[in-house]
């Protein structure tokens, strides 16, 4: 298969991907983000791991600004997520601006959502030519050579409904890549996969670890986390409680709620 290389948007500075200073978030009276602070450094497999509820979700939906925070700082590449700083005030950016900062930034959600009455090709050419207003024919082009990485080359007139759950989720994740993002948000993306099709999942997003991508992966897969990552983060209840080396966290965590977790879920 051939590398991704060239659709992947490289970092436009020397600042981690993503850095969160403070990061909260809060649904009416319900705290559920209490002071995030974390750095994806480019080129990262970061996995973020923790119980049901504890903020991960909510955490990945800040970063590209579905979500806005209620206190701290975020960048994304070295940009404020959502807003511009002018000496020490903030001010929000306009709807146009937040799109833009968020095209750079694909998501793969644990539901593929594909739209259902295109075929993979169409899924995957859609974006381009909606949002970035590129002509068909490299939309085209493009979106073939991603079905061609992601093994699906031979399905492009395929439905979704022709398609398995690992097939779907695979041409979701060349849908996000048409976009050439920067950073790739991957939310449980094989939660909602039967047990044989998690693999040909993984392994696509294993080689787009190995082709460089900046990734921020929220798994129950910590056979993946412990191969393919290089940072892993236990989150409960809307704090970072550990953070390490995923073979560091996963074989020797060092406090109560992450053994009480891992004991669980390993
Ligand atoms: N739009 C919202 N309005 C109100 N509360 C919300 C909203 N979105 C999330 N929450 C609450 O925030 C908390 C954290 O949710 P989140 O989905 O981020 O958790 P999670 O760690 O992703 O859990 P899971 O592993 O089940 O996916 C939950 O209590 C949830 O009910
Ligand atoms: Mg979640």
């Amino acid at each position: 298969m051939s590398s991704l290389a060239k659709d992947i948007t490289p970092p436009s500075s020397g600042a981690p991907m993503v850095k969160a200073e403070g990061v909260h978030k809060s649904f009416g009276l319900s705290h559920i983000l209490k002071g995030i602070d974390l750095e994806v450094l480019p080129r990262e497999v970061f996995c973020l791991i923790g119980p049901s509820g504890s903020g991960k979700s909510t955490f990945l939906r800040c970063i590209n600004h579905l979500e806005k925070i209620s206190a701290g700082r975020l960048y994304v590449d070295g940009h404020l997520v959502g807003y511009r700083q002018h000496g020490d005030k903030l001010y929000e950016l306009k709807e146009k601006e937040v799109a833009a900062q968020r095209r750079d930034i694909g998501m793969v959600f644990q539901r593929f959502n594909l739209f259902p009455h295109m075929t993979a090709l169409e899924n995957v050419m859609e974006a381009p030519i909606q949002v970035k207003r590129e002509s068909r024919a490299t939309a085209r082009e493009r979106a073939q050579r991603l079905l061609d990485r992601v093994g699906l080359g031979d399905r492009a007139g395929h439905y979704p409904s022709q398609l398995s759950g690992g097939q779907q989720q695979r041409v979701a994740i060349a849908r996000a890549l048409a976009m050439q993002p920067k950073l790739m948000l991957f939310d449980e993306p094989t939660s909602a996969l039967d047990p044989e099709l998690v693999g040909e999942v993984l392994d696509v997003m294993r080689d787009l670890a190995e082709d460089g991508m900046t990734m921020i992966v929220v798994t129950h897969e910590m056979g993946f986390a412990r191969e393919v990552g290089d940072s892993l983060v236990f989150m409960d209840d809307g704090v970072v409680v550990e953070s390490g080396h995923p073979r560091d966290v996963l074989t020797n965590p060092q406090h109560d709620r992450t053994k009480s977790f891992l004991s669980k879920v390993l």
